[in-house]
């Protein structure tokens, strides 16, 4: 590791309490030995990023199983975005981004030279917090990235056997509207323009459009934060169907939501510390932190 590496007790600049009067290091000792169900899809080990001199994640460790809801909350600024833009190699383009460390997806270290990161981000697909679709027709939106990429014609049709560019792509396009809960609603209107769409929509139209690269891992940072109730427990329920399949990160300032869609939680506190993280329960009833309980119950953060 480089010279960025933190011990923990060097990390321990302000007196730390925790729920049971241990030491912080025992706490991480403690939640550290966390186990989930399903193999591990991204495993992520000391991970450092620096924007300059600004010090945004800190020896960040953690696995993330498989098909299932992994959520992280934590303050504004404690690095929630700058720890999924990592998993998938988006901190490439912000050039005074530094990152040491480590994050395997599947075993295979993708911050390693002759990484393809269109393949990458086409596996480990992103959702933004505001929906961003492109000016196109809604069937354009999902087909996109298949068709840019050439897929429609290679992955794609060698599955679907005989049939021709259009036909592919009309089954990829009901596919995914479909697995993004939103076909039904807009089964009438592909060729319309997208931009047409209310927000709660045009947000599943982008998980649409995410899907249709067959990815495995699903990053949302705030997928639901600009909509109004219904959408976003539609968003809710997507993503707990989407987790069938998927492995969902989902970055989230909602403690209800969190505690409600996910299946481990990470608390990252300010200063870019993952302070603990473990099934979501656990951290919703009976955190080992002291600090994490104070964020979750509201008395900081
Ligand atoms: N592109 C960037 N260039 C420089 N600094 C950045 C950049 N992106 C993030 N930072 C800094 O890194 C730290 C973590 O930011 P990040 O966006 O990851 O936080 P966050 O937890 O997602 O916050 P929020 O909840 O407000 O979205 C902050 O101090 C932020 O100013
Ligand atoms: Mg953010």
């Amino acid at each position: 590791m480089s010279e960025t590496t933190q011990t923990p007790d060097e990390s321990m600049d302000r007196p730390l309490e925790t729920t049971s009067g241990e030491t912080d290091e025992q706490v991480r000792e403690a939640w550290l030995d966390y186990q989930f169900d399903g193999e591990t899809k991204v495993a992520v080990e000391d991970l450092d990023v620096h924007y300059g001199d600004d010090h945004a994640l800190k020896g960040v460790s953690m696995e993330i199983p498989e098909k299932s809801v992994t959520a992280l909350i934590g303050p504004s600024g404690c690095g929630k975005s700058t720890f999924l833009r990592c998993l998938n190699r988006m901190n490439d383009r912000v050039s005074s981004a530094r990152i040491d460390g480590s994050v395997r997806v599947d075993g295979k270290e993708i911050y390693q030279d002759g990484i393809n990161l269109v393949e990458l981000r086409k596996r480990v697909g992103m959702v933004f917090q505001s929906p961003n679709p492109f000016p196109k027709s809604i069937r354009d939106n999902v087909s996109y990235g298949p068709r840019k990429h050439g897929d429609l014609e290679t992955g794609l049709l060698a599955r679907l056997l005989g049939r021709d560019d259009e036909a592919a792509e009309e089954q990829l396009v009901e596919r995914c509207l479909r697995d993004a809960a939103l076909y039904d609603e807009v089964k009438d209107r592909l060729d319309d323009n997208a931009l047409g769409l209310s927000g709660g929509q045009q947000q599943r139209l982008c998980i649409a459009r995410a899907l249709a690269t067959d990815p495995d891992v699903l990053l949302m940072d705030e997928p639901a934060s600009a909509l109004d109730p219904i959408a976003t427990s539609k968003i809710e329920d997507l993503i707990d169907d989407l987790a069938e399949e998927y492995t969902v990160v989902v970055v989230t300032h909602n403690m209800q939501q969190a505690a409600r869609i996910s299946d481990q939680t990470a608390v990252f506190l300010t200063g870019g510390e993952l302070v603990e993280y473990d099934a979501t329960e656990t951290i919703f009833e009976d955190p080992e932190s002291q600090r994490v309980e104070d964020y979750i119950t509201g008395k900081f953060g």
